[in-house]
């Protein structure tokens, strides 16, 4: 065969990506544990001014770039469509219409194409990128925390997950969004309050660590926002307004707040895991909160004093992208998953079907 990227019988299947659960649409192409490409094109500018994401909005743009966001990836890889060897698709769970949206497009060119069809859960597409990028051996440990994500799941498969615990109302992304808005901080907020946290105070504030007094693993963000907003306000209301040291105090308070719940949360679901005696104990990390060096830096050392391997993928594969649903679908191909034309969208998809579901659904969507 020439000229379609697939010359070598023995090479693993080109995968081609596509993502379109939230605010980000992305393509990606992606050969075993290799990427080939990785397009994501985001919506920030889209929904900067509704304070959070449209979705009615989300789906259009979803819809109008995805072919475009996949013709870079081609050219990107130098590969022409022809060369693709299965269509992997996020089939959600998130918001409906983008989800939708992507599904539509990949049973377009699954049809015309005629290669095979897989959709993949957003969530599994997370889980399972420490062994596109490490390789890490199953069964490891994972703390997926976004802005619309926040649970542990032990993976132990492409198709096997148990999950420890996870928010029951806010992801921790959603209250950096909220405590940066509260704070007239630009979006998106973790960057922003992360630089201000760097020169505050984290004692001067006294924030509450939700949820610690309660056994498990299961996590709560919402009132440590409030708590954030309640000190602006006693602020507003004593001296009329905030000063820089108050802000960047706040910001140290609420970042070193998070950190604390989220690395005694882990020693606990570090606890459950090592239970059952892996043979290589090992931990990841992923969602965009996963770029804070606070929170990275207190797990990573948690999991060096409990004897665990730690890794984080690079920040590109751990927020939002197609890579990780190309890379999900084709190791879910690999087990003989295919889909076809009654493939569906779905707004909620757990990842353990055993687990009792979350409470929580976000600015950006469902939480499963
Ligand atoms: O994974 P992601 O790109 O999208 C989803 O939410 O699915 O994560 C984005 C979230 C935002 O809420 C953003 O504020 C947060 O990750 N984030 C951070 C940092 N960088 C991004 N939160 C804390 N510290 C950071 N450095
Ligand atoms: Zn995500």
């Amino acid at each position: 065969m020439q000229g379609n990227g697939h010359d070598d019988a023995r090479l693993p299947p080109l995968i081609l990506g596509l993502e379109s659960s939230c605010d980000d649409t992305a393509a990606a192409l992606v050969r075993g544990r290799t990427v080939l490409a990785s397009v994501v094109v985001g919506q920030t500018d889209l929904h900067a001014s509704f304070g959070g994401v449209v979705p009615e909005i989300a789906a259009r743009a979803h819809a109008e770039r995805l072919d475009l966001c996949t013709e870079r990836a081609l050219q990107d890889a130098g590969l022409p469509l022809a060369a693709v060897d299965a269509i992997a698709v996020t089939a959600g769970p998130g918001l409906i219409g983008g989800v939708l949206s992507g599904v539509m497009i990949a049973k377009a060119l699954s049809a015309t194409l005629g290669k095979p069809l897989v959709g993949v859960n957003h969530l599994a597409g997370h889980a399972l990128t420490p062994r596109l990028t490490d390789d890490l051996p199953f069964p490891y440990l994972l703390l997926l925390v976004s802005g619309g994500h926040c649970q542990f799941l032990v993976v132990r498969g492409a198709q096997d997950f148990t999950r420890l615990g996870g928010t029951i109302d806010d992801a921790p992304g959603e209250a950096f969004d909220k405590t940066a808005r509260i704070l007239g901080l630009p979006q998106p907020g973790g960057p922003a309050v992360e630089a201000e946290a760097r020169g505050g105070d984290p004692e001067r504030f006294a924030l509450p660590r939700p949820l610690l007094d309660r056994p498990g693993c299961d996590l709560s963000f919402s009132g440590l926002k409030t708590a954030v907003l309640r000190a602006r306000d006693g602020l507003v209301a004593d001296q009329g307004g905030l000063t820089r040291r108050d802000r960047a105090d706040l910001c140290a308070a609420f970042q070193a707040a998070v950190a604390d719940v989220l690395v005694e949360k882990t020693r606990r679901a570090i606890a459950v895991y090592l239970d059952e005696d892996p043979a290589e104990p090992a931990m990841s990390i992923a969602g965009g909160v996963a770029a804070n060096s606070a929170i990275r830096g207190g797990i990573e050392t948690l999991c060096a004093e409990t004897g665990l391997r730690f890794t984080a993928p690079p920040l590109a594969l751990c927020t939002d992208n197609a890579a990780m649903i190309a890379y999900a679908g084709g190791a879910l191909l690999a087990e003989g998953v295919r889909h076809d034309m009654s493939l569906s969208a779905r707004p909620r998809w757990p990842l353990d079907k055993h687990a009792a579901p979350l409470v929580g659904s976000g600015k950006k969507g469902a939480k499963a």
